[in-house]
């Protein structure tokens, strides 16, 4: 069973496919008009040591819809590793909460948080991963394309957190995840080392995005300078350039390719605003799925009917 939603590289591609049969069952119901009381009497901590709209709005609807309630508690505040020590955070809200959902700057702070709590831990974006939004995103396509096998998803940008999640996310589904890339800012031979030996894929890297979409089912990008990473964006304004997602890069794709983002984009930078405003963008269908495919994973970690509940998904 699902103890932690830290990385995906914990994930079995069964639990990831549960996990989007879950969160597709749970759409549905709520467009029925179905009401939840699954995590009834249960609270969870939001953690952030970084801004989000997406995130911690979705993670509240998520709880508020299932029957749950949630606490929003700043980093600043909490002052995690500073005013005290990341272990007695863990072990404190252990003792007032069923679960706890932390955006942090070190992925280690996420992972101590579950090393030394005793409840579920969900990681909300470190510097390491959102495997959050990587479950939204392959929920999104596969919504569009109706599987999310056998597709050719293309990251344009950095390997950030983001692209990583979605990299491992893909070879779970069984997907490719092309990235198109400045050589700088590839995945390093680490990642690709993990990736490969993990489960026997590689992600392929290329450093011409013209010839990475070709026959692209999917154009993805991101922000080219991540939270945290302010010092650096003059330098990678100016190294990526070439990188952006724009219609004549879309022109370049398979006719019915989709755009996606994970937002907040900066428009004219990695995307322009047409990309956004294209008729083929999804990424507000991305930004919805992120209340249903939280909800998932909020039902497999801390309610007691999670084997029920992927029963009647599968059924
Ligand atoms: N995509 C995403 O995580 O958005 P926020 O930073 O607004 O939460
Ligand atoms: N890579 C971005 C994602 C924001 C949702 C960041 O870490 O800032």
């Amino acid at each position: 069973m699902l103890k932690h939603f830290i990385s995906l590289d914990d994930i079995s591609s069964e639990t990831f496919s549960d996990l989007l049969m879950v969160a597709s069952y749970l759409k549905r119901r709520r467009a029925q008009g179905i009401t939840e009381h699954a995590l009834s009497g249960k609270t969870i901590a939001l953690l952030f040591e970084k801004p989000s709209l997406r995130t911690r709005l979705s993670f509240e609807v998520a709880m508020a819809e299932l029957g749950g309630r949630s606490l929003y508690i700043r980093g600043e505040e909490v002052g995690m590793g500073v005013r005290e020590p990341v272990r007695d955070v863990a072990r404190v809200l252990s003792r007032y909460v069923q679960g706890i959902m932390a955006r942090v700057f070190q992925h280690q702070t996420v992972t101590d948080l579950a090393r030394h709590g005793t409840v579920p831990v969900i990681n909300g974006l470190s510097d390491e991963g959102h495997p959050c939004q990587a479950l939204a995103d392959l929920l999104t396509i596969q919504e569009h394309f109706g599987t999310v096998a056998g597709l050719r998803v293309v990251f344009v940008g950095d390997a950030n957190n983001v692209c990583r999640s979605l990299a491992r996310a893909c070879i779970l589904a069984g997907t490719q995840l092309v990235l198109a890339c400045p050589k700088q800012y590839a995945f390093s031979a680490k990642d690709i080392a993990s990736f490969t030996s993990a489960w026997g894929t590689q992600v392929l890297q290329l450093h011409d995005p013209a010839a990475a979409v070709a026959g692209a089912h999917v154009l993805y990008s991101d922000v080219w300078t991540s939270m945290g990473q302010e010092a650096e964006r003059e330098e990678r304004l100016r190294a990526f350039q070439g990188y952006q997602i724009n219609e004549a890069l879309i022109a370049q794709a398979r006719p019915d390719a989709r755009i996606m983002h994970c937002l907040p984009a900066h428009r004219d930078e990695e995307i322009t605003d047409g990309a956004v405003e294209h008729p083929r963008s999804i990424v507000f269908d991305q930004a919805e799925n992120r209340v249903h495919a939280q909800k998932a994973v909020l039902r497999l970690l801390m309610a007691t009917d999670a084997q029920a509940v992927i029963a009647a998904a599968r059924s």
